[in-house]
């Protein structure tokens, strides 16, 4: 059996420590070292019992880690990145993949001339429901996918502002959160052909959106909606309904994804399908509810096992460079439709 994965932190803040956290419980791996240059990282790396460095590129020249989480603010994510694919060093790559395609564009060129592998930490898509309700929509037991509504509508604490660059422009929720629902959407549906889309700042005076609503066409035919805010008191978003992360009390009943089909109609998280008995039938009919099994589990361990396999070369990336990268594309059209007020197409990769 080989010797667990010598793995390198770098950017030990919240995400992060959360990675490490879960890193214990997975045996095939461990933590070799933690690089950041914040205040609080060298006491930590301590903590854990693993050398310090303030700058990743010497932790790569001096450690020689066998893979690496990077989990550092978003406008460093593609140097980083560059910097580990050229030490020969796999990684996992905190969302976004990148602040915009262009340096998307590069990181996927060196990934693949260098033939080291980039995981995007697009967690939600290990989570077992989230597997689960593509075996459901794969099985066609929705039929035709024809309509599709998203739902991240949720009220942040005025505190979470007072760190300067989040009220700024680019910071808004777009990028910071309804990237993992724009990602599912993908996921689940398949690629968006064009999008329109209108973000407002209205609820808080920001110079970053707080709300958006977007209309989706997807290349299969199937229409849709993703209406979000981080400035209402509601109970609809993955992160107060699925119950992933425990700090958000859970509103388990309320949905936030609801697909429906031809055949079916699926909700998200509760995994509620609805079909009728006989083919043909309509609304006259009873409406039939199945609630499908699955067995939950953590999708941020399931994420670095999924890691470790693809460092070892025994898993291609479930998310790689460049899917993330069609993810940041799509919310790219969304800002240029919300600018320009017209249907706008994702840019390919
Ligand atoms: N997958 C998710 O659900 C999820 C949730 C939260 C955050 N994130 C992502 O994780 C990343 C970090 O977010 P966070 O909330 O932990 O932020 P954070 O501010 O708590 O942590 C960022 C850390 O990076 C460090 N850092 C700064 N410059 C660095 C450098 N040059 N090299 C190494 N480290 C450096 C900082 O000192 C800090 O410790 C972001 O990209 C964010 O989008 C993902």
């Amino acid at each position: 059996m080989n010797s667990p994965l010598r793995i390198a932190l770098i950017g030990a803040g919240i995400m992060g420590r959360q990675h490490l956290q879960h890193l214990s419980n997975v045996p095939r791996a461990q933590l070799c070292a933690v690089a950041d240059p914040g205040p609080q990282a060298e006491a930590f790396a301590l903590e854990c019992g693993v050398p310090y460095f303030a700058d990743h590129r010497q932790m790569l020249d001096q450690i020689r880690p066998q893979a690496a989480i990077i989990a550092n603010p978003n406008a460093l994510h593609v140097q980083t990145a560059l910097d580990c694919i050229s030490s020969g060093v796999p990684v996992l790559l905190e969302k976004p993949v990148g602040v915009d395609l262009a340096e998307v564009r590069e990181l996927v060129a060196a990934s693949k001339e260098k033939g080291v592998p980039v995981l995007v930490g697009h967690h939600r898509r290990h989570n077992p429901l989230i597997v689960k309700a593509r075996e459901v929509i794969a099985s066609g037991a929705l039929g035709r996918l024809t309509t599709v509504t998203g739902l991240w509508q949720l009220q942040k604490p005025e505190s979470y502002f007072d760190i300067p660059w989040r009220r700024e422009a680019g910071a808004g929720m777009l990028l910071t959160n309804l990237i993992h629902d724009l990602d599912l959407l993908r996921h689940l549906c398949g690629e968006v052909r064009h999008v329109q889309a209108i973000t407002s700042n209205g609820a808080r005076g920001f110079a970053n959106e707080d709300s958006v609503a977007v209309l989706l066409q997807f290349e299969n035919g199937a229409l849709g909606t993703m209406t979000g805010s981080d400035a209402v008191a509601a109970p609809w978003s993955w992160e107060l309904d699925s119950g992933e992360n425990s700090v958000y009390p859970q509103q388990p009943d309320q949905p936030c994804y609801l697909l429906a089909g031809t055949r079916g109609a699926l909700s998200i998280p509760q995994l509620k399908r609805w079909h009728y008995a006989e083919p043909g039938a309509g609304w006259h009919q009873p409406l039939h509810q199945v609630t499908e099994a699955f067995t939950a589990d953590e999708a941020l361990r399931l994420q670095l096992e999924h890691f470790v396999a693809v460092a070892r070369g025994e898993a291609e990336p479930r998310v790689d460079a460049a899917d993330a990268g069609r993810t940041l594309a799509l919310l790219e059209a969304i800002r240029a439709a919300a600018l320009s007020g017209r249907a706008c197409t994702p840019a390919t990769v």
